[in-house]
């Protein structure tokens, strides 16, 4: 399965969602980020970075080359790729599928229907089009669709919307930014995190660091099932 992660449009989660949600239930796959700032690629594993206009060309063998492949366009190489898609036309149909993450406020569903409506340019058949809606407080699950209600108007003839597709506002995405650790790894980390920072004889600041430790411990769990849901529904639609 070959999967891009896009939305024109930046802060959508989609770096957060290749890291935690995609390159843990894909061992095999490459992940790619497209970005030409030095953003995302330092907390992904073994993540290569291309920018998307020079390197296009490195894209398009590594689409032919892998069967497994998840690719994070950072919305700074948004255009640049855009350009290259017209140029390469072909190039989109060789992904399985792509995600457009959106979260709930205005602009950013305005920014998502215009992402939308250029896959759609593109030919990308509606089928191969997921929107994730990201950032959704849990208290608001079943609400999905008035909270998104302008972006799923305007785009449900040209995307497929699962209202199941939700992934929750968690801090530990927050948390976690920055380190390589993903939720996966944090639910199954047994580290006795309280202990070590009960004991009397480690410095303040590693205190603090197996405190932040345990936080992210305890809310790893309910993290993972959000994220393991979703994966289901995203591979089954
Ligand atoms: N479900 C979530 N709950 C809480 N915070 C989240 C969630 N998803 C993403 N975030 C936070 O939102 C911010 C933006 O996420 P992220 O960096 O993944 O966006 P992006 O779409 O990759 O942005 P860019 O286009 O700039 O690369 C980060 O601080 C991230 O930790
Ligand atoms: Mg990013």
């Amino acid at each position: 399965m070959k999967i891009l992660v896009a939305n024109l449009s930046g802060n959508m989660g989609k770096t957060t969602i290749v890291k935690h949600l995609l390159s843990p239930r894909m061992p095999d796959a490459r992940i790619v980020i497209l970005e030409s700032i030095n953003a995302g690629s330092d907390e992904i594993r073994s993540a290569i970075r291309l920018n998307a206009d020079d390197e296009f060309g490195s894209l398009v063998d590594i689409l032919a080359i892998e069967d497994e492949l998840v690719v994070d366009l950072g919305s700074s190489e948004s255009k640049d790729m855009i350009r290259k898609l017209k140029e390469y036309e072909s190039a989109i149909h060789d992904f399985d599928l792509v995600i457009v993450p959106v979260v709930a406020d205005p602009k950013a569903q305005e920014d998502t229907i215009s992402t939308i409506m250029t896959l759609n340019a593109l030919n990308l058949p509606k089928e191969k089009i997921r929107i994730l809606f990201n950032k959704v407080p849990v208290h608001m699950a079943g609400k999905v669709g008035i909270l998104f209600s302008q972006l799923i108007d305007a785009v449900q003839d040209m995307a497929v919307v699962d209202t199941n597709l939700v992934i929750f506002q968690f801090e530990i995405y927050n948390s976690l930014k920055g380190s390589m650790s993903t939720v996966t790894e944090l639910a199954g980390d047994q580290t006795d995190w309280k202990s070590i920072a009960r004991n009397s004889a480690i410095s303040e600041p590693d205190r603090i660091d197996a405190l932040q430790n345990n936080r992210n411990q305890k809310a790893a769990p309910t993290a993972m099932r959000n994220l393991d849901n979703v994966f289901d529904s995203l591979i089954c639609v």
